[in-house]
């Protein structure tokens, strides 16, 4: 940090000390606006009483399945077109839901639901066979039998007031609305809490749940979902965080499989709660409980590899946005840049030094009085012509875009959302406010149409002021909280697409339908481009509008296993598109550390520093000339890969497989894979190592099936097995595999094709290239070819038969 910079970050932390008081003492009143909100607008939890399903009664069959009833509950079970497999208790359908990209797919005519031989039912398909028992317990076959998982009947809590008197009785409650079968239908009572105990294979291993900050491997223990701002940096355990996603991928020796819970409201899931004695490890039986405050029962299974699973998750949730190639170039962030000179003497310095830069973020500090959708013209003059100066060197800007709105009469966008009225209202009929930047402020009801639309429109002035990108931030929603309440409260009402509704079942779709907004006021306001924004907080189906990014990971070794984790993670719970904040987002992390986040960084879809505003500097000449050289090497190689990663946006988009993969994506049976958690596979081609570990120069690299080949020494080595490998200051390791076709930028900077050597008598070996035809809409084209090495010499054909009209640099041959 030079001088200059010590006195604008100074200023501005003294700026932000001064406001401190005021701002705790309006974080008091809202807490305390909050509790009372709560104790008048929701209702009172007095005795309950549990209801399980009872005894199966019958059975009615209906398109790709059935009905099965049971004494004090019903079972829907529907297998739809491409094998994803509904369950609904208690009358749930599959909407309304937040998740379904186009409502609940076809059904699948073909399964049939047929009597079981002990007493149940059973809805046989193509794909998986779903079994019923007489209790209401749900067992999920593979079509050889092999049971991948089994739901035990579940359990609900109601109110005594509307529950059908001491279970074991058969009445039903009067207070809830009855099915065509006289069961209970969802909603059945407000605050029904629900749990469901579920078993899968002893060697089962738990991924997905979001954004985790350990992992990506789920360890044994409890995962809230509830869509949280840690408050501060967080570190790995620390949990929930911003992105919650009930969805779990579930890996064993027998299949996988994904299981998603529909239901936004708050729970918990706990994996493996083992019991004692039961052993240990790959022994003990996989176990997993989901409590639920409230909300419909019901879920959705999808079996198959895990690459069809997560195929049969975008089929369901919608296809990952397809960002505009720059946003797969790098980005530089920081919270405080301060004003125009000090963005353009950033992008000045990495432009002398020969850096590639693609977009660079501004944070609220340009913003008005941190007022969302305004501009300090003190600080930024002119920014559209600053825009426009940097996009003449390529480099675009990207605008943090936080939901919280100044309520301050004469403030534009409060005005107009008052007009409107779309802020979020408590059950009094009061606008609820919460503090955040600004102030005092409002909160726009992203689950109503028409403040989506509303608020979609203000990214017009976004736009106008020269960005290409936004930025969501703070959407949990978060509110500074006194005494532990960092949303809004709990009673708020939303209108849920006009079912009305509370926070409650809102809190955890308000970053997924606010994402929306934001995607669909960009689309409509420049129908010719891609939108890029990207998201902290989200759910189900976020992929749809754009990707996420870590949030404020904490500055150190552990924070930079975290970044890893969470962009697995989040690439097997369906975002494909995230990174972390290189460097950490607090303090200043050691030269070291930060040239191993970078190097990991390069590899990753979202390859962006970024910093809070007390933070040290995060640009790369910051850390001494060794580091400038080997994060230069690191930005030069992710430049030279853009092809590859344009074409795994939109294979992802065309596919659902997140572009960095764990590594036992193509062999999830190999056990020592699935507990790898320090390597990853970026496509199908390469495989990444980065260093997680202070000091190391050497790291081992277990490797999947097949031959791969080191990139920068052309070693080849065998899996499956362990090898040990040099990771020297100035590079991590990354392999290619062998046969595979990776597009690469050549020299000349027109497109090649890097083919690494097939295998003598290997089959398997090829690759796919999708140009990138523009920011727009453009139809693409895939192109997939193979590879093969006959008489010592490399032979690359399209699958089509086309000739291969690109230039070929084989490597690897000895
Ligand atoms: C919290 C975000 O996670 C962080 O990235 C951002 O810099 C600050 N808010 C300030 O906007």
């Amino acid at each position: 940090m030079d001088a200059r910079d010590r006195v604008r970050s100074g200023k501005l932390v003294r700026s932000v000390k001064a406001v401190g008081t005021a701002r705790g003492l309006r974080s008091l009143r809202a807490a305390w606006q909050r509790r009372r909100s709560d104790a008048v607008g929701l209702p009172r939890r007095g005795p309950e009483l549990a209801r399980v399903p009872g005894p199966v009664i019958g059975a009615d069959p209906e398109p790709g399945g059935g009905v099965v009833r049971f004494a004090r509950s019903s079972l829907r079970v529907r297998v739809t077109a491409g094998g994803a497999v509904f369950c609904g208790w208690d009358g749930a359908e599959p909407e309304p839901s937040y998740a379904l990209a186009h409502g609940c797919p076809e059904v699948d005519e073909r399964a049939v639901l047929e009597p079981d031989t002990v007493g149940g039912w059973r809805v046989v398909s193509e794909r998986v066979t779903v079994v019923v028992s007489r209790t209401g317990a749900v067992e999920v076959r593979t079509p050889g039998g092999v049971p991948l998982r089994r739901d035990l009947p579940p359990r609900w809590w109601e109110p005594a007031a509307a529950a059908p008197g001491p279970e074991g009785e058969g009445r039903m409650p009067e207070a809830a609305g009855h099915g065509p079968e006289g069961c209970p239908r969802w909603p059945a009572g407000e605050g029904a809490r629900w749990q469901q105990r579920s078993e899968v294979a002893a060697d089962a291993r738990f991924f997905g749940l979001g954004g985790r900050s350990s992992g990506p491997r789920l360890r044994d223990g409890r995962y809230r979902l509830w869509n949280t701002d840690p408050g501060g940096a967080f570190r790995p355990g620390d949990d929930p965080l911003s992105l919650t996603v009930p969805i779990q991928l579930v890996v064993a020796d027998a299949g996988t499989h994904l299981v998603f819970h529909d239901n936004s409201w708050d729970g918990a899931v706990t994996l493996r709660e083992g019991e004692e004695g039961e052993g240990s490890g790959h022994d003990r039986p996989g176990r997993c409980r989901l409590r639920m405050e409230g909300g419909p029962l019901r879920y959705w299974v999808i079996v198959g590899t895990p690459a069809r699973v997560l195929h049969g998750w975008a089929a369901l949730t919608g296809s990952p946005a397809v960002p505009p190639a720059w946003a797969l170039g790098h980005h530089h962030a920081r919270w405080g840049f301060g004003d125009a000179e000090e963005v353009r003497r950033v992008v000045a310095g990495y432009r002398e030094r020969g850096l590639p830069l693609s977009a660079l973020h501004l944070d609220i500090d340009h913003f008005a009085g941190h007022r969302v959708f305004t501009v300090d013209s003190g600080r930024f003059p002119d920014l559209p012509a600053l825009a426009a100066e940097l996009r003449t060197e390529g480099v675009r800007l990207v605008s943090i875009v936080d939901p919280a709105v100044k309520a301050e009469p004469g403030d534009a966008v409060y005005d107009s959302g008052s007009a409107a009225d779309v802020f979020v209202r408590d059950a009094r009929g009061l606008e609820v406010r919460g503090e955040v930047w600004p102030g005092e402020s409002v909160f726009p009801d992203f689950t109503d149409p028409r403040a989506r639309k509303w608020w979609g429109a203000l990214y017009a002035e976004r736009l106008a002021q020269g960005f290409s990108g936004v930025w969501h931030d703070m959407n949990e929603p978060a509110a500074f909280g006194a005494f532990g309440g960092t949303t809004l409260p709990r009673s708020a009402r939303h209108a849920l697409e006009g079912r009305g509704g509370d926070h409650r079942e809102a809190h955890n779709v308000y970053g997924l339908a606010m994402a929306r907004a934001g995607y669909e006021g960009l689309r409509e306001l420049r129908p010719q481009e891609r939108p890029f924004l990207f998201s902290r907080a989200g759910w189900a189906g976020l992929q749809r509008y754009g990707g996420s990014w870590s949030g404020d990971v904490a500055t150190g070794w552990p924070g930079l296993r975290a970044s890893l984790a969470l962009v697995l993670g989040l690439g097997l719970s369906g975002v494909p598109y995230s990174g972390p904040d290189i460097g950490g987002f607090t303090g200043s992390p050691s030269p070291e550390l930060y040239l191993r986040w970078f190097q990991l960084g390069a590899y990753l879809p979202l390859f962006r520093t970024h910093s809070a505003l007390t933070a040290g500097r995060r640009e790369p000449w910051e850390f001494g000339p060794r580091v400038l050289e080997s994060a230069a090497a690191a930005l030069r190689e992710r430049q030279r890969l853009q092809p590859y990663f344009i074409t795994l946006a939109q294979l992802a988009a065309r596919t659902g497989a997140p572009y960095v993969r764990p590594v036992w994506w193509r062999s999830p049976k190999d056990r020592a894979l699935r507990d790898c958690e320090d390597a990853f596979l970026l496509g199908d081609a390469l495989l990444v190592a980065p260093v997680l570990e202070e000091g190391a120069e050497r790291r081992t690299v277990r490797l999947p099936r097949g031959r791969w080949y080191d990139t920068v020494t052309g070693v080849p080595y065998e899996g499956p097995g362990q090898v040990v490998l040099d990771a020297p200051l100035s590079r991590i390791p990354v392999l290619a595999r062998a046969g595979s076709v990776v597009p690469v930028t050549g020299a000349d900077g027109g497109l090649e094709l890097e083919v690494w050597a097939p295998v003598a008598g290997r089959k398997g070996g090829g690759g796919v290239l999708v140009e990138d035809r523009g920011d727009g809409w453009e139809r693409t084209e895939v192109v997939r070819f193979t590879t093969r090495l006959r008489a010592g010499e490399v032979r690359v054909e399209r699958e089509d038969g086309a000739a291969v009209d690109h230039p070929v640099r084989v490597r690897g041959l000895r």
